[in-house]
């Protein structure tokens, strides 16, 4: 039976596991990428393990979120990231060259290969052929150490593209009729793989727009095929030689089968608030509007913003809608500034802002009070933009642009002339890689530069055979993670700061907790049902173990806060009847002996309560390999002492 593309790639790299949908597997990464806004977490993680110099074939660092800087946290996290990254063999991209995902694409991304990158539109990646996942920035860090990537096997669906888009239709559309057909939580643990006549005739940033969305779907990633047209797009980057042909079998056999006519799509917009909330711009009808926002990782490429040119050429924004462009790459601002084309954006009245995510994770721009703002971006979701009341509707840069002109929804298929929208893929992009900085040949003469925004990751202690440690909190149900690390605007600046956040830890249940966690040096957390619902943040397990947390006994955990809490070295306990959580207290003394033996071989084990005289059974249910993370004090470790055996 033949094989999807996919599977063949991820079979290549399998370094566990067998390729039975649902079921673990790991994989060996090749490449890894970071974005600013992650990254600082996930190269504090990468130094606390240790290991001098990144053993991927290639790992870059991009500063690409948190461009502006209205105090010195940013500017701090920068400097910390652009010498951490020289010490360990990383590349580092400079504010201002670019976005990660369009910059990767251009300069880095190689067919066949996996990436593995600390931001959720890695898949972008897929467009020129490579497993490209987004991941948590722990992940990246072991992947850095040389550690596999631990995924569950997907199941494989095969989008057929027949035809060709009509000029005014675009990439964008293909994907908003993707997720139109299946939603955004169609993907969620599929690989979506685009195959049929349709592929050629779109180029590779055009596929890369669509497997960027991917993510809106849920998926774990999306691919395209490595084919001339891929060949022609690395040759004219200067890469030739990064080239290697691959499709799927010709028999290949799929999970689920779509197919879409690119030549019977019209333009569409995902309308508020969610990227599958998606008509025609017909539907819709001629909404007026304040804002068009063009950039993001989704669209914009060259050929995006040199159509988006085309169309504004001679033109004015409309006096009552705002115009703003950001380039997804210097290499393409360059380019645009010496053909012309930016000259003619600015004299149409676009607002130009520099290469970066910028409005799209809300720097500047956030709409007016109820307003509505049309962007090119790739998510929409209630409140994303800055302005809760603003309404935003996602579309392609030819939508934005002819309705910048009209000051109301409108697409390109109006254009008396459709031919200005016919632009070529260059021969040659303008290379010049100036602002990227190759590591340093030697770790030794790089000092790591830290303000005092950055402190060192929590120490990651071996598991040790006798715990003795008061109750420090104990808990009703359904603790979620923003009581365990709340997640404020305050807070956010302070993400590589674990010392300052803990200080912040459980105090919306208890605002003496880390005083007293401190005070102590080692505690145990008592919980009902459900602890750590909510979202999949680090900072929720980080804080804890940097207040002495050892173990949290709960009646239930929810799954991802119990997978931070065992790569983090805390013991994840459920009580084997519940009941018994009614008998502890708060303060009480709770003593676990040979735990080293217990958590290699047991998954049940006594807990004594010294101050009750009593004891009750404890339940840890993990794998042998979580069991030998747990042992090692957690994932960085284990990952440290795997790169060293
Ligand atoms: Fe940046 Fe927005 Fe993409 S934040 S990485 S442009 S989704």
């Amino acid at each position: 039976m033949g094989k999807p593309l996919a599977y063949k790639i991820l079979n290549d790299h399998l370094v566990s596991g067998e390729m039975i949908p649902g079921s673990e597997i790991s994989i060996r990464i090749d490449y890894t990428l970071t974005q600013d806004s992650t990254g600082t977490m996930a190269y504090l993680q990468f130094e606390a393990m240790g290991i001098d110099r990144v053993k991927t074939k290639r790992s870059v660092a991009y500063i690409d979120h948190n461009t502006l800087q209205s105090g010195f946290e940013n500017a701090d996290d920068h400097n910390y990231i652009m010498s951490v990254a020289k010490k360990h063999g990383i590349y580092a991209s400079r504010p201002g060259n670019g976005i990660c995902h369009q910059v990767n694409l251009e300069r880095f991304g190689v067919p066949g290969a996996t990436l593995l990158g600390s931001d959720s539109h890695t898949p972008t990646g897929g467009g020129i052929g490579m497993i490209a996942i987004g991941a948590g920035g722990l992940d990246v860090a072991v992947a850095m150490g040389g550690g596999a990537y631990y995924l569950n096997c997907p199941k494989f669906v095969n989008v057929e593209l027949k035809g060709q888009l009509r000029p005014g239709v675009s990439a964008k559309d293909v994907i908003l009729e993707v997720l139109r057909v299946m939603s955004v939580k169609g993907g969620v643990g599929k690989i979506i793989e685009y195959t049929g006549e349709g592929v050629k005739t779109l180029s590779v940033p055009e596929r890369a727009t669509i497997t960027n969305m991917g993510a809106e779907l849920g998926a774990t990633t999306s691919i395209f095929p490595s084919d001339e047209v891929t060949k022609e797009f690395l040759a004219a980057q200067g890469r030739e030689a990064d080239f290697t042909p691959l499709a799927a079998d010709a028999d290949a056999e799929y999970d689920e089968h779509i197919v879409i006519d690119l030549s019977a799509l019209t333009p569409m917009a995902a309308m508020p608030h969610s990227p599958d909330n998606v008509k025609t711009i017909e539907e819709i009808g001629k909404i007026k509007v304040d804002q068009v926002c063009i950039g993001s990782c989704t669209n914009a490429s060259y050929r995006d913003l040199m159509r988006v040119a085309a169309i504004l050429k001679g033109k004015t924004v409309n006096p009552h809608t705002s115009l703003t462009i950001s380039p997804g790459s210097k290499q393409v601002m360059n380019m645009l500034a010496k053909n012309g084309a930016l000259a003619d954006m600015i004299d149409a009245g676009a607002r130009i802002l520099e290469c970066a995510c910028g409005p799209c994770i809300g720097m500047g721009q956030s709409p007016a009070t109820d307003a509505v703002s049309v962007r090119t971006f790739n998510r929409n979701f209630f409140g994303r933009s800055g302005t809760k009341s603003a309404s935003v509707y996602l579309v392609s840069p030819e939508t934005a642009a002819v309705t910048a002109i009209n000051g109301y929804l409108s697409d390109a298929l109006e254009l008396p002339d459709l031919s200005i929208l016919d632009v070529e893929m260059p021969e040659k992009f303008d290379v010049n890689d100036n602002m990227i900085i190759p590591p340093a040949e030697c770790a030794a003469d790089v000092e790591v530069i830290r303000g005092p925004n950055i402190k060192p990751f929590p120490k990651h202690e071996p598991l040790a055979d006798e715990i003795e440690a008061e109750v420090m909190l104990k808990m009703e149900d359904n603790i979620t993670t923003d009581h365990i690390m709340p997640s404020n605007a305050k807070l956010l600046p302070y993400r590589s700061n674990i010392p300052y956040l803990a200080d912040h830890c459980l105090t919306p249940v208890d605002e003496t907790f880390p005083a007293r966690a401190k005070e102590a040096g080692k505690s145990i957390l008592v919980a009902g049902q459900n602890y750590g619902q909510g979202s999949s943040r680090e900072h929720a397990a980080l804080a804890p173990l940097y207040l002495g947390v050892k173990a949290v006994i709960a009646k239930s955990f929810a799954r991802i806060h119990m997978a931070n809490l065992i790569n983090n070295g805390i013991l994840p306990l459920t009580f084997a009847d519940e009941a018994d959580y009614d008998q502890i207290s708060q303060g009480d003394v709770l003593k676990l002996t040979c735990v080293r033996e217990n958590v290699e071989g047991k998954d049940r084990f006594r807990v004594k309560d010294e101050t009750k005289g009593i004891d009750f059974e404890v339940v840890l249910d993990a794998s042998p390999r979580l069991r030998d993370m747990l042992l090692a004090g957690g994932l960085l470790n284990y990952t440290k002492n795997a790169s060293q055996s």
